[in-house]
């Protein structure tokens, strides 16, 4: 039987500019290990499209960003439109519709945060990575992202680093944040 699934047309108006309309094989951009782990989370569920997250997690886990092709392919393989899978993806922020660095910092800029010395700790996280919110550092290792509360709002302020959530920040635990990425990525 064929691999070969013809992806749906979607109506692409008012949509991002994704434009990746032909057939193709999820088989030839998705790796066996990325086919398996995703079908492993279709079988936990009634539908393969409430995999969703998972598949884009699974992917994104390898890869470190979904790009338009990734997108495409999970959305053939769960038998869903792009346009739904690129709403869903979109939707929520740990997953990157954009490349990103090898380490991703989530500065929370909600009202507890802002209230507990935020600017000061957004400031010193762009002056001491010399980039902007949205950038990522020119050795391509940390990209800076606001994000919206991260739940943990007695302990502000507060970041999540590649998944890792942490609180009560000032300006010696941001350095040491940083030395550490950079420590541990110059061996
Ligand atoms: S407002 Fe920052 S953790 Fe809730």
């Amino acid at each position: 039987m064929s691999n070969v699934i013809p992806i749906k047309q979607v109506d692409l108006t008012n949509q991002p500019m994704v434009n990746f309309n032909e057939i193709v094989s999820y088989r030839e951009v998705l790796s066996t290990k990325e086919i398996a782990a995703i079908e492993h989370e279709c079988s936990l569920y009634e539908i393969r499209p409430a995999a969703a997250i998972d598949a884009l997690q699974i992917v994104q886990n390898e890869r470190r960003w979904i790009s338009d092709e990734s997108l495409y392919a999970i959305a053939n393989m769960l038998g869903m439109s792009a346009t739904e899978l690129e709403g869903i993806a979109t939707f929520y922020n740990l997953i990157y519709r954009h490349p990103v660095g090898e380490h991703v910092i989530h500065l929370c800029d909600s009202i507890s945060c802002w209230l507990h010395d935020y600017q000061t700790i957004a400031d010193h996280l762009r002056k001491t990575l010399k980039i902007e919110f949205g950038q990522t550092t020119q050795d391509g290792k940390i990209t800076l992202l606001p994000n919206v509360c991260l739940g943990c709002c007695d302990k502000a302020p507060a970041l999540m680093l590649d998944g890792e959530l942490i609180e009560s920040l000032n300006i010696e635990l941001i350095d040491s944040l940083v030395k550490r990425l950079n420590g541990v990525d110059n061996g």
